[in-house]
C-alpha cells in the first residue's frame, strides 16, 4: 500500500520552518533535560511557549548497521522533549508531514477536550495539513505526547515524547533526564512486519522482541559523578508490555507519578511501570563504579523453562569524587481529601462481534459512542475496575486524575495523582476519581491493541457554564 502514490503527493509545509527559533525571553528557565533534544520556545512572551512540532516519516538508526523506517516528531525519535511551567499558555503548531491522518494528544494534560486529540472531537489533521494546539498547563509532572489515530501502528512506529510541566518550587536536581522504557517488533530484515488485524498478535496486544531504550536497541549509557543526585523521568510508551525496572549499584527512591510529586516518597527494589505510566525517582549516585537500569523479561532457558533474565538498558559510569553527600529538598505535596459521594464499576470483558471477530469490551460493549457514564462536574467518584478477562489492563482516562484505593495488595499500593492504573487478570483494583475537567474524556486500556479492538469507551464530565 501507499508507494508510488505518497511519493508523488505535495506537501504544503514549510520545510525550513522552525528551524531558526532562538528568541529572547524572559520567562521561566528549566533545567537541563537529557534524553532527547528540547524544543525550542518561538515566543518571547514570559507566559507563552510557543513552538513547532512536526510528524514526518524518517529513517532512523537504532542500532550500529540498523536503520529502520519509522515516523518521527521533528526527525527525532524519541520526540523532542517539550518543557512548560505551570500556568504558562502551551500554544503548539502541528504540521502532518505522514502519509496518512493523525492527531496528537497530551497524555495525562487536564486541558480543554477540544485539544486533548480525541478525534471524535478533532477532526483528525490529513497529510500535509496543520493544527494548532493551544492550552493552559495547570499541575506539574512527567507526561507524554503520542497520536490518537491508528495509535497501534503511529506509536510503534515512533510517534512518542516526552512533555515536562514544572512546577514553582520544584527540587533541585544536578541533572534530569527522560529515559523511555520502550520495546519494538522487528524482524529478520530489520523491517518493523506487518501490522496484524487479527489473532494472535492484536488479541494480547504487539510485544516487541528487542528493548527499546531513547530509540536505540543497545545499552544507553553517560557518565556522572559520585554523590550526584539526578532525577530520572520514566515512560512506558511500548504498545503492550508491562515493564518491570530494577537498579543496580546505586539508590533509588519514587518521587513522583503521573499527576506529579508524592507526599511521601517511597523506596523500592522494583518499579512495575504499565505502558501510559510515568514514574519519577531520585537516584543517588553513593559510590564509584558502574550503575545499570535493569528489564527485567521472561525468558525460555536452555531447559526449556521459562525465567527471569535482566537485561541492561541504561548504564552510568559513576567517576569517584570528594564531594558531600547531599540531599534534595522535596516541596511538600497534598492530596485530594475529597470523599466521593458515587459508587460505579467498569466491567472488563472479552467477546465475539457479530461476524465472529474477538473484541475487547468496556461494561458489555466494545468501541462504544455511548458514554460509560456522565458524571457532574467536581463530583468524586469511586469506581471500581474489575477484569473478568484474561490478561492485565492498564486502563487510562483522559482529562483527569485519579487516585488508586490501597487494599493492602502489592499493586494497590501506589501513592499519588493517577491517569493509568494496572489492573491484573481476573483481580479488581478500586479508583476515586476526580471530575473537575468537563468535556468528553476518552477511556480505554492501554494495550493499543485492545484499544483497537474496542476496548475504548468515553465518560462525560458536566460543564458547570452549560
Ligand atoms: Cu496515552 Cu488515550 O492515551
Ligand atoms: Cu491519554
Ligand atoms: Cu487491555
Amino acid at each position: 500500500c501507499g508507494g508510488e502514490s505518497t511519493e508523488d503527493k505535495e506537501l504544503v509545509i514549510d520545510t525550513d520552518a522552525g528551524t531558526d527559533t532562538s528568541v529572547e525571553h524572559e520567562g521561566p528557565t528549566f533545567p537541563e533535560v537529557w534524553g532527547a533534544p528540547v524544543l525550542e520556545d518561538e515566543n518571547p512572551a514570559t507566559d507563552i511557549v510557543e513552538v513547532t512540532l512536526r510528524a514526518e516519516e524518517k529513517t532512523v538508526t537504532l542500532a550500529d548497521g540498523l536503520d529502520v523506517d519509522m515516523y518521527t516528531y521533528n526527525g527525532s525519535f524519541p520526540g523532542p522533549i517539550l518543557q512548560a511551567q505551570v500556568g504558562q499558555t502551551v500554544i503548539v503548531h502541528f504540521e502532518n508531514a505522514l502519509p496518512e491522518e493523525t492527531t496528537v494528544h497530551w497524555h495525562g494534560l487536564r486541558i480543554p477536550d477540544e485539544m486533548d486529540g480525541n478525534p471524535r472531537i478533532q477532526n483528525p489533521v490529513q497529510p500535509g495539513e496543520s493544527f494548532t494546539y493551544e492550552f493552559v498547563v495547570e499541575d506539574a509532572a512527567s507526561y507524554w505526547y503520542h497520536p490518537h489515530v491508528r495509535e497501534n501502528e503511529q506509536i510503534e512506529k515512533g510517534l512518542y515524547g516526552l512533555f515536562i510541566v514544572h512546577g514553582e518550587d520544584e527540587p533541585e536536581f544536578d541533572r534530569e533526564r527522560f529515559l523511555t522504557i520502550d520495546d519494538i517488533l522487528i524482524d529478520q530484515n530489520g523491517d518493523l512486519p506487518p501490522f496484524l488485524q487479527s489473532h494472535p498478535e492484536i488479541m494480547h496486544g504487539r510485544s516487541g522482541n528487542a528493548l527499546l531504550n531513547n530509540g536505540s536497541l543497545d545499552v544507553v549509557s553517560f557518565s556522572v559523578d559520585q554523590n550526584d543526585v539526578e532525577r530520572w523521568r520514566l515512560v512506558n510508551p511500548a504498545n503492550a508490555r508491562t515493564m518491570k525496572l530494577e537498579l543496580e549499584g546505586a539508590s533509588w527512591r519514587v518521587i513522583g507519578t503521573d499527576g506529579g510529586l508524592l507526599p511521601e516518597p517511597y523506596e523500592t527494589d522494583r518499579i512495575v511501570l504499565p505502558v501510559g505510566q510515568r514514574f519519577d525517582v531520585e537516584v543517588v549516585y553513593d559510590q564509584p563504579g558502574t550503575v545499570t537500569l535493569n528489564s527485567m523479561v521472561l525468558v525460555r532457558n536452555d531447559a526449556g523453562e521459562i525465567v527471569e533474565e535482566a537485561f541492561p538498558i541504561y548504564e552510568a559510569e559513576v567517576a569517584a569524587s570528594d564531594a558531600e553527600p547531599r540531599t534534595v529538598e522535596l516541596p511538600e505535596v497534598t492530596l485530594p481529601t475529597a470523599e466521593p459521594t458515587r459508587s460505579e464499576t467498569i466491567e472488563f470483558d472479552v467477546g465475539q462481534d457479530t461476524f465472529g471477530n474477538t473484541v475487547w469490551m468496556l461494561n458489555g460493549k466494545a468501541h462504544s459512542n455511548d458514554p460509560l457514564f456522565t458524571f457532574g462536574y467536581g463530583e468524586v467518584v469511586r469506581i471500581k475496575l474489575r477484569n473478568n478477562a484474561g490478561p492485565e489492563h492498564p486502563f487510562h482516562l483522559h482529562g483527569n486524575f485519579f487516585t488508586v484505593v490501597n487494599d493492602g495488595r502489592a499493586w494497590t499500593n501506589q501513592p499519588g495523582l493517577k491517569d493509568t492504573v494496572l489492573v491484573p487478570g481476573m483481580d479488581e483494583v478500586e479508583i476515586i476519581a476526580y471530575f473537575d475537567n468537563p468535556g468528553q474524556w476518552m477511556a480505554h486500556c492501554h494495550i493499543l491493541e485492545h484499544a483497537k479492538l474496542g476496548m475504548m469507551s468515553e465518560i462525560i464530565v458536566e460543564d458547570p457554564a452549560e
